[in-house]
């Protein structure tokens, strides 16, 4: 649901002063969001609840620290200056009973593997940035939904609920009690967030081996593969020439591998819910200003950027680099003086755009915007996400992407950058290392048909292990040397 605040006189879209940035921050504090309109907002029955967990929250540690925020701000900084690429993937919405140690790793491990597939091809340092610790709330087009009541009191009769918001939230079995808004589980998602960080940190402490012998990638899928224009072949030499890189790298000394492999991973998530985010905002010793401590890369999502509301408020006073995801009808104008509000400074690194506009309409759109935020002097980088643009439904009504809409956007995305001198700093997409069947497409061959087989998410469609592998394949190719 879109709702927009009506109590601001400003016109949404001017641009502001970057002087008036002093009296903005002075005027900022991690709840003044409080007094603007919230889009998407949850309405919590239990006040006391809501104080209760935000408080709680507010006793906790903090998730990342703001050495590490602000050593992504500086290779983000890097990305945009063409030096340094960003991956940034994960599922669409975490789940809280998906904690397990398997899926995490899985996780991390074709993150990893598609970031060197990347530096390979591209040939620059690639940044690794998760939907991960922290990705439980999720924005939907109406806040409620009818449907049949699956057990307990009233099982089998009709009812109009709230609809699902990510288990940050409330949670997805289709009753009323599991779906009424629950502020204790913002203090769960918090845990769960730090059950995953802190696995991911020891696996990428202890070098995480699988990735250093290539024959512990999964390239099944390639062997039954009826694939096009020779791709089978390009993608097995770009294998080989990987193996033999970490061998002779291996060769030099484990250093080398070590430190390839064990390099900085990040965490993101959509800043959605922001007595959650604002509960775990603080200023730290030694440092200027207000980090959002429960990721490194928060995101303003598509249906939350209203210049006047209060996810553009909270987001406006803390120093992490913060993500905006742009779709198809942003209006150019518009999305220049949303990076001047959000970085008044025009600061290297603060500001990512996410452009998310679907294969279809990515070349009509595009190059305005980009022509628009780069002629008003905004430092962003630039980042593709192919897949929240693709949604498509099947006949039967499963929601699904398919992985050639997802290679043309990026595809398109790199074009119109090269065609006006700017740079393609990223890509954006939700996959998993599981063998799902959510996505159709690709050389592993899901089709429509077979999406029942193996379709976990509940929300959007991830693609697997296999698509994901050779998404990174097909890109390194695009953007490589040669
Ligand atoms: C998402 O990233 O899962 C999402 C909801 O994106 P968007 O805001 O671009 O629709
Ligand atoms: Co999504």
């Amino acid at each position: 649901m879109k709702t927009r605040a009506q109590h601001d006189p400003s016109p949404a879209g001017a641009p502001t002063d970057a002087a008036n940035s002093v009296t903005a921050a002075a005027d900022w504090h991690p709840e003044s969001w409080k007094a603007r309109l919230e889009a998407q907002q949850v309405v919590y029955a239990d006040r006391e609840a809501v104080q209760r967990a935000a408080d709680k929250l507010r006793s906790l540690p903090p998730l990342v620290t703001s050495w590490e925020i602000e050593r992504l701000k500086g290779e983000i900084a890097q990305a945009q200056a063409g030096e340094r690429f960003i991956l940034q993937g994960g599922d669409c919405a975490e789940i809280l009973a998906e904690c397990r140690p398997e899926i995490i790793t899985n996780k991390l491990k074709i993150l990893l593997q598609m970031s060197l597939v990347l530096i390979h091809g591209i040939g620059k340092p690639v940044t690794r940035v998760g939907r991960i610790a922290g990705q439980y709330a999720k924005p939907r087009s109406s806040p409620t939904e009818r449907g049949i009541i699956e057990s307990g009191p009233g099982a089998g009769t009709e009812a109009e609920l709230p609809s699902y918001y990510g288990d940050l939230v409330n949670e997805a079995p289709f009753t009323p009690e599991a779906r009424t808004p629950n502020p204790h589980l913002m203090v769960r998602a918090y845990q769960h967030s730090a059950m995953t960080l802190n696995f991911i940190r020891s696996l990428l402490e202890g070098g995480f081996a699988d990735l250093h012998h290539p024959e512990y990638w999964d390239l099944r899928f390639l062997e039954n593969a009826d694939l096009p224009d020779g791709r089978k072949g390009a993608y097995e030499r770009m294998t080989r020439a990987l193996a033999d890189g970490l061998t002779l790298m291996e060769n030099l000394g484990e250093a080398r591998v070590h430190e390839l492999t064990r390099a900085e991973f990040y965490t993101s998530h959509e800043g959605l819910n922001l007595l959650y985010e604002s509960a775990q905002t603080r200023s730290v010793p030694r440092r200027e200003g207000f980090y959002d401590l429960t990721t490194h890369l928060p995101w303003i999502g598509e249906r939350t950027r209203q210049p006047d509301g209060a996810h553009v408020e909270f987001f406006r006073g803390i120093q992490n680099p913060v993500g905006i995801k742009v779709g198809p009808k942003a209006d150019p104008a518009e999305i220049a003086a949303l990076t001047e509000m959000l970085n008044p400074g025009n600061e290297a690194g603060k500001i990512v755009l996410i452009a998310r506009m679907g294969a279809q309409h990515a070349a009509d759109a595009l190059p305005a915007i980009v022509e628009g935020v780069e002629r008003a002097g905004r430092r962003v980088l630039w980042m593709s996400d192919p897949m929240h643009g693709n949604g498509i439904k099947t006949e039967g009504g499963i929601k699904t992407r398919s992985f050639d809409a997802i290679l043309q956007e990026i595809e398109i995305n790199a074009d119109v950058h090269q065609k006006l001198g700017t740079v393609l700093g990223g890509v954006h997409f939700e996959l998993t290392g599981e063998d799902v069947t959510e996505c159709v497409g690709g050389a592993s061959g899901v089709t429509e048909h077979g999406l029942n087989e193996n379709y976990v998410s509940l929300c959007d469609p991830r693609l697997n292990y296999a698509q994901s592998l050779e998404l990174a394949f097909l890109v390194a190719g695009k953007l490589g040397r040669g």
